[in-house]
């Protein structure tokens, strides 16, 4: 639905050059819940940008729906980004205008006649559940009720692709979670494609089918959230995780019980998949095990464990014991060798 092929941008100021994008390629099914997660200034902006064509790429191409959006010409290009919509952290909604007549501006941007126009914008109001608000303005609204106005009109003009851009960063956890509830059902509904961008592993975790971690501009991991989250290869991936599984040790606990013990982080999918193969562990192989850190959560609807076990015992016997872990397919990783 959307491929990305070797993206570059570089923006030009009169101080320096700033390398923004450097050779990103991806590529977005369609009908699937795709997110980018990376720090501030890593160039998540710049590439929803590029998607729906506020910035052009320096180089590469950007195919959306079979067609290269980098090579459309002016007028075809307005019509190509109807079909995109985009929700943003600060909502962007026109202060001026009521919940009714903000959906409606799109739809008076391409020239929908007006009875059927206030019909779409009824069918919106209603998806969103913002009927009581059509005449509100939206400095009477909640954060939460201005996103769900902000959904409704990239919505209006039927487009196959919604961006958001940390559309949930200025909104409370509560909050959160009921737009991002309301995004997986507009995907289900709609079989909308959606591309969201953010810094929080949370709402990766919350709503994604896949998940890119851009750092510094590049594209440093790709993959289904239950792998990453499983067994995250960059740093920067393993910080995110870190961060959202509160799974980052204290210093003291890598030393406790001086250098004689084994640290081991131990990953599950599915409900009760790793506790059998431990304490099969420890009784094969007369290794003591110590919990450090046990925590079960979900992934979309997935059960997922992480568990950081300290494990003491004559050296052969741990080793063994890992390999067995290694064995039965746990996703394990070693943080500490005794
Ligand atoms: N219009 C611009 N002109 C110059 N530099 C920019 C512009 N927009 C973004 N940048 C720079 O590009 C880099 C990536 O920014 P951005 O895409 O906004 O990152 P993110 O959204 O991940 O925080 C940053 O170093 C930022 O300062
Ligand atoms: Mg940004």
């Amino acid at each position: 639905m959307i491929e990305i092929q070797n993206v570059s941008k570089i923006y030009h100021t009169s101080s320096q050059d700033v390398l923004a994008l450097d050779d990103v390629s991806l590529h977005v099914k369609k009908g699937e819940i795709f997110g980018i997660i990376g720090l501030s200034g890593a160039g998540k902006s710049t590439l929803i940008r590029c998607i729906n064509m506020l910035e052009k790429p320096s180089s590469g191409r950007i195919i959306v729906d079979g067609e290269d959006i980098t090579a459309l010409e002016k007028h075809l290009l307005r019509e190509k980004r109807q079909k995109i919509g985009m929700i943003f952290q600060h909502f962007n909604l026109l202060s001026s205008r009521t919940v009714f007549d903000n959906i409606m501006f799109p739809l008076e941007i391409a020239r929908v006649p007006r009875k059927e126009a206030q019909q779409r914008v009824m069918e919106l109001l209603e998806m969103v559940e913002l009927v009581d608000k059509a005449r509100a303005y939206p400095e009477q609204l909640s954060g939460g009720q201005k996103q769900r106005v902000g959904i409704a009109r990239a919505l209006a003009n039927d487009p196959k692709i919604l961006l958001s851009d940390e559309a949930t960063s200025a909104l409370d956890p509560q909050t959160t979670s009921s737009i991002l509830h309301l995004l997986k059902e507009i995907n289900r509904q709609l079989n909308l494609t959606i591309l969201l961008i953010t810094h929080d592993m949370g709402v990766i975790k919350e709503v994604c089918d896949r998940v890119a971690v851009i750092d510094n501009s590049k594209i440093v991991e790709v993959g289904d959230v239950l792998s990453i989250l499983a067994s995250p290869s960059s740093p920067t991936s393993k910080s995110f995780v870190g961060t959202m599984m509160n799974q980052e040790l204290p210093e003291d606990l890598l030393h406790h019980n001086g250098n004689s013990s084994t640290i081991i982080r131990v990953s599950f999918v599915g409900t009760s998949t790793g506790e059998p193969v431990i304490s099969s562990m420890i009784q094969n192989y007369s290794i003591h095990a110590n919990i450090l850190y046990a925590n079960i959560d979900r992934v979309k609807d997935t059960p997922f464990g992480i568990l950081t076990l300290e494990l003491m015992g004559p050296k052969d016997a741990v080793d063994e014991g890992i390999h067995f872990l290694h064995e039965q397919g746990v996703e394990i990783e070693v943080l500490k060798n005794a």
